[in-house]
């Protein structure tokens, strides 16, 4: 069967029941614009419903740091499963996971379970609003934090104002219908990376900003990354004019070691996110932070509510201290990151070798390919440089020979040696194609 007109097929079919023939807008793949359809997935692999096996590097949208089916985790889940199944009840094993996140979070000095990312970031922005008494929130430009109305403009790459040379406020773009315009009122997004304009807008709006959001490595965009010196200087100007500082986890989280992108770069915020690797898949997600402000869950007076029927759900609990338990294990970073870089040097080299303009950049198990630069991408505006026609039959190619990505890109620590050498000689094959074409 031809794969792709097979999974067209299936769309189709899938539409009459389910809009758009899927249960999420960003499961259309960004390339090809089909979503896809699987029958089974284990380790670093999947296999399609017309049996195509593919080396994911989608991994779920990055949740899967473990590969799939990662027989510890099952367990974990099926005896969890065995003892009567509940999520609106909390047990010991949920103290026993909070204890493990608040042993390796530097910023988690207590925290609130929740169901899934989008949920994370919107407690977070409610609290940062209800402790400091001030409704507005810095946000960057281009960072995704999950589909609530107060976050979901200025995201992924066509969506960013590339106008902005980073001197002023970004403008809104990319707002799409059914949110209204009056998130703008509490909504300041600026540029990554640019300390000027972010202390601008706290001076000029002070006693207005209540918090600041950002992602700590932004894998949506692919991977760009920061500097311990800027995170310090938000941290600075945070504390400056008493504005609560959110790191978002959920994509960086366990990507470059336990303790996340802020063990990483050494900048503690004052609350953080997490979700996805945490439970390798299992929907779950967390908010985590100093205690004073946590605390505002429980003000008599006027509390910030956290609460939701699924919270703290049994099985995504027992999935987080299976993960963490394998993460935690010596030797798991040193030898997964090891491996990890390895890749990623080799992949840069055949690019050379090939002579097609492409950086490979990364950080930790996250990583990207920017087709038609020979330098690395630091900020949105240099996304006019890569080639989006070069890039489109890539990774189109990429699908066709079994490689499977979407924008973000993660290599999960069941990606072994020889599946890893296998993708290279993917990658080989599609490199020599594109030469050839
Ligand atoms: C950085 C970041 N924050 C938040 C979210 C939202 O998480 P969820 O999809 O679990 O709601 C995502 C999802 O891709 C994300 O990448």
């Amino acid at each position: 069967m031809n794969v792709k007109a097979g999974l067209l097929d299936f769309q189709k079919k899938a539409s009459e029941y389910l809009t758009g023939g899927m249960s999420s807008s960003f499961r259309a793949n960004h390339f090809s614009g089909i979503p896809m359809y699987v029958d089974k997935a284990w380790g670093p692999k999947f296999r399609d419903i017309s049996g195509k096996e593919y080396i994911d590097f989608f991994m779920c949208h990055g949740a899967v740091l473990l590969g799939h089916d990662r027989k510890e985790i099952n367990d974990a889940i099926i005896k969890s499963l065995n003892r009567g199944y509940f999520a609106g009840f909390d047990s010991e094993e949920t103290l026993e996971f909070a204890k493990k996140i608040i042993d390796i979070i530097p910023c988690a000095e207590q925290l609130r379970f929740v169901n899934s990312g989008s949920e994370g970031t919107l407690l977070a922005l409610r609290l940062a609003r209800g402790y400091s008494g001030k409704d507005k929130i810095i946000r960057i430009d281009g960072h995704f934090h999950g589909i609530h109305d107060y976050l979901l403009a200025n995201n992924l790459a066509t969506k960013i104002d590339l106008s902005n040379d980073g001197t002023r406020i970004s403008k809104v773009v990319g707002r799409t219908a059914g949110i209204p315009d009056i998130v703008d009122k509490v909504m300041v997004t600026v540029p990554w990376n640019n300390i000027d304009t972010m202390e601008k807008v706290l001076k000029d709006q002070a006693g207005e900003i209540g918090g600041i959001i950002m992602n700590v490595i932004d894998y949506n965009n692919g991977c760009i990354t920061t500097t311990k010196k800027y995170l310090q200087a938000v941290r600075n100007l945070a504390d400056k004019y008493k504005v609560v500082l959110i790191f978002d986890e959920i994509l960086s989280g366990f990507k470059t070691g336990l303790s996340c992108g802020q063990g990483y770069y050494g900048v503690t915020p004052d609350i953080c996110t997490l979700g996805k690797a945490l439970t390798n898949d299992v929907p779950f997600g967390v908010v985590a932070g100093k205690k004073e402000i946590m605390d505002k869950i429980m003000d008599p007076e006027n509390p910030v509510i956290a609460g939701g029927t699924f919270s703290g759900n049994q099985l995504g609990i027992a999935a987080g201290i299976a993960v963490l338990n394998i993460l935690s294990r010596q030797n798991f970073y040193d030898e997964f990151l090891k491996r990890v870089e390895k890749f990623y040097a080799s992949l840069q080299e055949l690019f050379v070798k090939k002579n097609i303009p492409a950086v490979v950049q990364y950080l930790g198990a996250g990583f990207s390919i920017y087709l038609g630069v020979e330098k690395q991408i630091k900020c949105y505006r240099e996304f006019k440089n890569i080639d989006p026609d070069l890039t489109r039959k890539f990774f189109i190619s990429c699908i066709e020979h079994g490689l499977y990505f979407h924008t973000d890109f993660t290599i999960s620590a069941a990606h072994d040696e020889v599946t890893l050498g296998n993708a290279l000689d993917r990658f080989e094959t599609v490199m020599n194609k594109l030469r050839k074409a």
